[in-house]
């Protein structure tokens, strides 16, 4: 597993609003939808690129193509990653979709949950053939159990050449569980948090993702 958190004063002004209580729900989805845009264009500049000739109305030049920009799939985890995923569509207007629409099981207890049991109310995603890029969007990454289970999913339609998981706030302990995994992922987040509370929502955190996006 690989991990890019990303290094922009800008992104983080943008994270910033997200985490203020004070951010109304019009103002939270927008921004969610400006990150989703920034991490694609991040996850785009990462797929690789080859240089090409290209013919201007007046001359001759090289250019540059970045080839998977056609073989995106993005998976979106409803509800809380729409907002991020209109984002992402901006960076890859062409990509084909999955939505999986998965609970998770709150308990309070008195520890953090190692786990959480997640429900998989519905789940359709795209065949992955070999030359596909997938990228799961999940704007909070807490315990990871949700990520698994939609992984889970991904791998019964196909491998792809490279799998991301983009998300706005990484728990490490989520991380952890996903070096842990031993899968080949990307992840790339805004930020990576340090604590999971009893409830396995991320500390300090942004709240409910879903509620905040959707009042
Ligand atoms: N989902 C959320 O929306 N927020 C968290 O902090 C954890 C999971």
């Amino acid at each position: 597993m690989s991990l890019n958190v990303l290094d922009r004063p800008f992104a983080k002004h943008i994270l910033t609003q997200l985490r203020s209580v004070d951010t109304d729900q019009v103002n939270f989805r927008k921004n969610m939808v400006r990150l989703g845009r920034i991490l694609g264009y991040e996850i785009a500049d990462s797929l690789g690129s080859v240089e090409v000739e290209v013919q201007t109305p007046l001359a001759r030049t090289k250019g540059t193509v970045i080839d998977s920009l056609d073989r995106v799939v993005i998976v979106n985890v409803l509800r809380a990653a729409t907002p991020l995923v209109e984002g992402l569509l901006k960076a890859f207007p062409s990509a084909r979709q999955g939505v999986v629409v998965a609970k998770r099981i709150e308990r309070s207890g008195s520890a953090p949950p190692a786990e959480m049991d997640v429900e998989i109310h519905y789940s359709r995603i795209p065949s992955i053939r070999a030359e596909d890029i997938v990228i799961v969007a999940d704007p909070m990454l807490a315990t990871a159990s949700t990520v698994l289970k939609v992984i889970g999913l991904v791998e019964k339609q196909g491998t792809p050449k490279a799998l991301y998981v983009v998300c706005v706030i990484a728990s490490k302990y989520g991380i952890e569980r996903l070096v842990t995994s031993k899968k080949n992922i990307r992840v790339f987040a805004v930020q990576v948090d340090p604590v999971l509370d009893e409830r396995g929502y991320i500390v300090p955190g942004l709240g409910d993702a879903g509620d905040r996006a959707f009042g």
